[in-house]
């Protein structure tokens, strides 16, 4: 993410680092006794209890490799535990099978309900070395006001912006997961996938037919911007996924509001993006014919949905 911050976003990633470095072990314990008080009774053994639900949690243990065991360690700290433990009291997960992806700020990973559905488990790490660039994209979106400085609040404010996105998205009827829940740095969505195998990406699996499915991806991205009112910011055959030949539209934590500052800017890069991957497949389109394409009418700028302000 090339793009300059904006002075107030700079100027709480800035805040953020110094705290950090300052107070976040003494915050991630008032947090974390917070969150507790909240939960009320806790068994002595509930941190068991939830790591037992982990499968993978539980391979890397027997098999005791150092790697394995450090990657998990770091998904599953303790407040991501507990945040886990709520899902599953409340009958949100069952188990957490096996990791999907592990990315650079986020794992996720398949999971079943109790009713036996598959379900994907997207885990944002709150030691993400690239939470400061995260500000950029919060900044000037009246869906969240104040946010604390410091990495952990940063990181629960982009998972919720995510799980806010799908839900715009999915209102609109743009093709993306259908998000089930949020809390935290944990979002619970629908798995893309059939029978508990995880759709490939676009970059992975090109399309069969790249003319229809740009035609396609151009109708679900003008849906997105004119009746969702946003701006992806990050479109590309990385966050597309190839669901039997239809697009399937994910990671869309990043994606603003089109009155926020930086649109305009990034709607002209997803033109680009999208056009270059589709000329590519032999598909000849352009960024300019694109971008006129995927611009939503002036009057229809204004987002719709009532979570502005929240
Ligand atoms: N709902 C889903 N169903 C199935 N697979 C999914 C789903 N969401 C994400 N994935 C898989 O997980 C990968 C990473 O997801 P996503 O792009 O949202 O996270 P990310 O934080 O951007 O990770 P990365 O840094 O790797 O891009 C995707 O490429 C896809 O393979
Ligand atoms: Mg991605």
């Amino acid at each position: 993410m090339s793009l300059l911050l904006p002075r107030k976003g700079a100027e709480i990633a800035e805040d953020a680092s110094r705290e950090d470095a300052a107070f976040a072990e003494e915050r991630d314990a008032e947090q974390m006794e917070k969150a507790l008080e909240d939960i009320g009774e806790l068994p002595e053994d509930w941190q068991d209890f939830v790591l037992g639900r982990i499968e993978s949690q539980k391979v890397a243990a027997r098999r005791r490799s150092d790697e394995d065991r450090k990657t998990l360690d770091e998904v599953f700290d303790k407040s991501t535990l507990l945040v886990l433990y709520k899902f599953i009291n409340n009958g949100y997960l069952e188990t957490l099978d096996y990791p999907v992806s592990t990315g650079k700020e986020a794992n996720v990973f398949h999971a079943t309900t109790p009713q036996g559905d598959s379900v994907a488990v997207k885990i944002f790490r709150t030691n993400t070395a690239t939470f400061r660039s995260f500000m950029t994209y919060i900044a000037g979106d009246p869906r969240f006001g104040h946010v604390k400085p410091n990495r952990r609040d940063i990181v629960y404010v982009w998972a919720q912006k995510e799980y806010k996105n799908l839900q715009r998205y999915f209102e609109a009827g743009v093709r993306v997961p259908n998000p089930i829940a949020w809390r935290e740095n944990v979002l619970i969505m629908e798995f893309i996938g059939d029978e508990g195998t995880p759709a490939p990406r676009v970059k992975d699996a090109p399309f069969d037919d790249p003319a229809k499915a740009y035609e396609a991806l151009v109708d679900q991205y003008r849906l997105g911007s004119e009746r969702g009112g946003l701006v992806h910011g990050d479109f590309s055959e990385f966050n597309i996924l190839n669901q039997g030949n239809a697009p399937v539209v994910i990671d869309v934590a990043q994606a603003v509001l089109s009155h926020h500052p930086m649109a305009a800017e990034l709607l002209a890069r997803d033109a680009k993006n999208l056009a270059a991957y589709f000329r590519r497949q032999g598909v000849k389109v352009t960024a300019d014919e694109t971008l006129k394409r995927i611009t939503p009418p002036r009057k229809e700028r204004e987002p719709i949905g009532r979570d502005e302000e929240e």
